[in-house]
């Protein structure tokens, strides 16, 4: 708390900080000058100030802070004529949109520039102006830059911290110069542009007709051009040098899109169209705290699930994971436009979305699923601008490597916490021995993963030591542009739809047996893709309708590629009660209506060979056998501890927390059926654990709490609004 405080200038921003410190009590006077004597009583009047001042020299002599708030280009002068008033403790800083030029004027004025002047800079206001115009509220939940020296005074800096805060502003920190070049581009240059166009505008001879039928556009994008004429004069003198480097960039930007419409090339128009509106609404969300899909948010979700309840109804669930990701790559890589249905917009698929845009490719969409790519042919990609970031998903990564490998240009991929723990050598080290230059992290070779262009790749005979769709897919991609022949064989079948897609495609991939084989040199072409409702989250309401009391769904489109049908064989090995309807094909892929009905299931040893085909279905499969009478064994499934999560250690942490006998081996699980209860389980930002005890409430005796669900979003957004439309008592909680 401040004796007292002294504002030069009592605008929108110094009059709003002075409400702010008098609403949260930080300061017991509150004095003010300024060059107009309205302002003065004005401020006098409504209570906004205890003393005021004609000139700054009187207003700061008792001062413990003195906060410059008139424009910019006044601070040398003022410092100049108040510094033989100021108290030798005092704290000064100021409010200004520039730092360079404030910083230069103290050095001018002091020497230099004093340890307990403190540069701030609120990123807050309107284009109102004046002392009738500030709002106590105006930066709360905003941000303020202060740009300490290297000698700026610690207690000075934490004062300044702390009153912005009590105002509700989040503090950064920045050095001077990265301020004014950030600022440049942030906010000086749009005023600029603001107030360029409308006195463009304003000159024009039928300028009143101009502004008659202007409509939102014009007034969104010019509302700042409202702002204060002196104070934006100020501002762009003092940060001329990064106001022009701005200036420069923006004309280049605009001379490259005049070019693309006077050229009528519609793929550059489109793409800076979409890139812009991509970039924007990332951009929201980014300010909002939520991620880049509307439904995914940063925070931490907690699921608060009732127990009991039943499923019930007709369901789709969203489009395949997989199939949505490969839709993406090739329809990137093929000639023509690929037209998609039915795509996943979750995280994981995004994040694929947003590499492909990132290295140039024009995606239309996603809109309600539909997404029109197109494609630029497999020597069409362009080096992205920074690190391509996959979030959440070691399928983009892995599958992301072997196309990489084979480009012009260097990347680098980085990802998630969850990702970052993955294992990205078995990808990498069969590339090399194709001939890429690939680098994976640390010792156990994990992301970032950097990748350097132009190098020839060569095909190879290789046998995968694990089963793996994401290499097998990583290879078959790398081999699209390798010389000869690349052959590969697994040792149990994962799912196909890489080589399904690749054929749909027109691109000869064969299988035989368990060897596939593809040859470099030729072309994609474009095809449109229907996406089936993904069976990996249409698993989470086979289980729970099985083991919940009075269940009958019918889980509608579901892909039911036999690579994929693992958790049927499971599910009705143990006595589950699953029928399949209207069965189909659909661009490729086999697709079912699933009836799924409550069932009495028991437990069963699993059969190593569908290991493979339910690799992402165990953590519910869990829950199944968790109800389940008694004991099911699953064994040879190490891959689980290398998924998002440990799936196997951490599935078997939350079921022992709700009671069940769960013993977790180094390649599976032993669980006895049993009661499930209740109790918190943590999903260590895993979706599909999250999605499982969700689940598993339908037979809890009490509620199941889960930590750390944002995640559900990679997979699966909208499992909560589905689930509990089906009859799951599921609420949200941000904690
Ligand atoms: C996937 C393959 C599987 C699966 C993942 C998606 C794919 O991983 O777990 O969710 O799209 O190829 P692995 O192939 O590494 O087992």
């Amino acid at each position: 708390m401040f004796n007292q405080v002294a504002f030069i200038g009592l605008g929108l921003i110094g009059s709003s900080l002075a409400r702010s410190l008098r609403a949260n009590g930080l300061a017991k006077t509150i004095v003010a000058s300024s060059r107009s004597e309205r302002t003065i009583r004005t401020a006098l009047e409504i209570g906004l100030i205890d003393e005021g001042f004609s000139d700054a020299a009187d207003a700061v002599k008792n001062a413990d802070l003195v906060v410059l708030a008139m424009p910019v280009c006044a601070t040398q002068a003022v410092l100049e004529s108040i510094k033989h008033n100021l108290k030798s403790t005092v704290i000064i800083t100021d409010v200004g949109s520039t730092k360079g030029n404030v910083v230069a004027a103290a050095e001018a004025v002091f020497g230099t520039v004093p340890a307990r002047f403190v540069p701030a800079h609120p990123i807050a206001g309107s284009e109102q102006s004046g002392v009738l115009a500030g709002k106590a509220n105006l930066f709360d939940r905003h941000k303020v830059i202060i740009t300490p020296l290297a000698h700026s005074d610690a207690d000075a800096i934490a004062q300044v911290q702390q009153m912005w805060q009590a105002a509700g502003a989040e503090v950064l920190t920045m050095t001077v110069q990265r301020h004014d070049e950030v600022l440049a581009k942030t906010s000086h240059l749009p005023h600029l542009l603001a107030f360029s166009l409308v006195d463009t505008l304003a000159r024009e001879s039928q300028n009143l007709d101009i502004f008659r039928y202007a409509a939102g556009g014009f007034r969104d994008f010019t509302r700042i051009a409202g702002s204060d004429p002196t104070m934006w004069h100020d501002i762009f003198f003092a940060n001329e040098h990064g106001i022009v480097a701005a200036l420069d960039g923006f004309s280049e930007g605009v001379a490259r899109l005049k070019a693309a419409i006077v050229a009528h090339d519609s793929d550059a128009v489109l793409g800076i169209l979409t890139r812009a509106q991509v970039a924007r609404h990332h951009f929201t969300h980014m300010l909002a705290g939520t991620a880049y899909s509307k439904t995914m948010n940063t925070k931490n979700l907690q699921f608060v699930v009732a127990a009991g309840g039943t499923l019930q109804g007709n369901l789709r669930v969203p489009g395949d994971k997989s199939i949505s990701h490969r839709s993406i790559m090739l329809g990137s890589l093929a000639e023509g436009i690929t037209e998609v249905t039915g795509f996943l917009e979750g995280e994981d698929a995004l994040a694929t979305l947003q590499a492909f845009r990132d290295m140039g490719v024009v995606i239309e969409g996603p809109k309600n699923g539909e997404v029109r790519i197109h494609g630029v042919g497999l020597q069409g990609l362009q080096a992205p601008p920074n690190a391509l970031y996959v979030g959440n998903s070691g399928t983009s990564m892995r599958l992301l490597s072997g196309i990489l490998s084979a480009q012009k240009f260097d990347t680098v991929m980085t990802g998630d916490a969850s990702l970052s723990k993955r294992p990205m050598e078995r990808i990498a080290k069969p590339l090399r021995s194709m001939g890429a230059v690939i680098q994976t992290t640390g010792e156990k070779g994990t992301p970032p993963i950097s990748i350097k262009g132009n190098q020839l790749l060569k095909g190879i005979t290789y046998a995968m030591p694990v089963a793996s769709a994401q290499v097998k897919s990583g290879l078959l991609l790398a081999g699209l542009w390798a010389e000869g022949e690349t052959v590969i064989t697994e040792p149990a079948p994962t799912r196909d739809h890489s080589e399904r897609m690749l054929r749909g495609f027109g691109y000869d991939v064969t299988t035989e047996g368990s060897t596939i084989r593809i040859r470099g040199g030729g072309k994609l072409t474009a095809t449109n893709i229907d996406v089936p409702a993904d069976i990996s989250s249409a698993a989470f309401f086979m289980v729970g309708a099985s083991i919940a009391p009075n269940a009958d769904v019918i889980l509608e489109h579901v892909g039911i590629n036999p690579t994929r049908i693992g958790v049927i064989n499971i599910l009705r090995a143990m006595g589950g009660d699953l029928t399949l309807l209207n069965e189909r094909e659909v661009g490729g892929e086999p697709v079912a209506d699933i009836r799924v009905r409550s069932a009495k299931l028991k437990g069963i040893r699993i059969d190593e060979a569908d290991v493979p085909l339910a690799i992402d279905e165990f953590p519910s499969l869990f829950i199944a056998a968790a109800c389940a009478e008694g004991t099911t064994v699953l064994t040879g499934a190490e891959e689980l501890r290398v998924k998002e999560s440990d799936r196997i250690q951490v599935m078997a942490d939350g079921l022992i927390t709700l009671g069940i006998d769960a013993q977790p081996t180094p390649d599976g699980m032993i669980i006895q059926g049993g009661q499930i209860g209740s109790g918190k389980v943590i999903s260590h930002g895993d979706h599909r654990i999250a999605m499982s005890f969700a689940i598993a409430a339908l037979r809890a005796s009490g509620t199941i709490e889960i930590e750390d669900c944002a995640n559900v979003a990679t997979s699966f957004p909208l499992f909560v609004e589905l689930a509990r439309g089906a009859g799951l008592k599921i609420n949200v909680v941000e904690a």
